[in-house]
């Protein structure tokens, strides 16, 4: 079984899938922390970011953890993961995952990953996974989800939220809801009222 859990930027999806997987007991994979070690990696290389030839060999060493709890990645045996949320790598990440040859590395990790699991990111109903039998859609507006992640972010909630709405824009191309998607607006919601929408309609 694969659950994919699809959605904006800081809409609550890493929270929310991590908490389904926590109660289905599965692990938890988020596709943006592929796309943030990649930018992180062509930053320290001081790479152009939308090369894809000067990315893809910083790439072998590069392996997802995927854990309920939340996920990890490494590089060789360098865990990455508490430098993914930066607003360094927040800036390059968009440019990054424009790049057709990087979408492809990253759709190869995430398919050979054994199922059961949960799939969160952008294009995981439409395009990963598209034969997965349960695809959710988070939303929320961009106040909103600057005001959720102002608390992870040193920026005030303004230009945190002119940043969300650019990385948006940036993203519209694979970012469209799964046509049988089930879309949550998560605004009026708590994170276990969205987690609770979700495991009531898996049951
Ligand atoms: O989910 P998160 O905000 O961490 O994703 C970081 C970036 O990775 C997104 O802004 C987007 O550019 C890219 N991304 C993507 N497709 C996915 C997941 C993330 O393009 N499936």
């Amino acid at each position: 079984m694969i659950v994919t859990i699809d959605g904006v930027a800081a809409s609550g999806k890493s929270s929310v899938s991590s908490g389904v997987a926590q109660a289905l007991g599965v692990p938890y994979v988020s596709s943006g922390l592929l796309y943030r070690a990649v930018t992180l990696l062509g930053l320290n290389a001081g790479a152009d970011l939308a090369d894809p030839s000067a990315l893809l060999p910083l790439l072998s060493p590069v392996r997802l953890e995927p854990l309920a709890s939340g996920n990890r990645v490494w590089n060789a045996d360098h865990d990455l993961s508490a430098d993914l949320h930066s607003t360094r790598v927040d800036g390059g990440v968009s440019t990054v995952a424009a790049l057709p040859e990087i979408r492809e590395w990253v759709d190869a990790q995430l398919r050979a990953l054994p199922a059961p699991l949960v799939a969160e990111g952008r294009d995981m109903g439409t395009n990963v996974f598209p034969h997965a039998p349960h695809k959710f859609y988070l939303t929320a507006s961009p106040r909103v989800r600057a005001e959720r992640r102002a608390r992870e972010r040193p920026e005030d909630i303004p230009a945190i939220e002119a940043a969300l709405t650019e990385r948006d824009r940036q993203d519209t191309t694979q970012s469209a809801p799964a046509p049988d998607a089930r879309i949550i607006d998560t605004g009026p919601l708590t994170l276990q009222g969205v987690i609770d929408t979700i495991l009531n309609d898996l049951r």
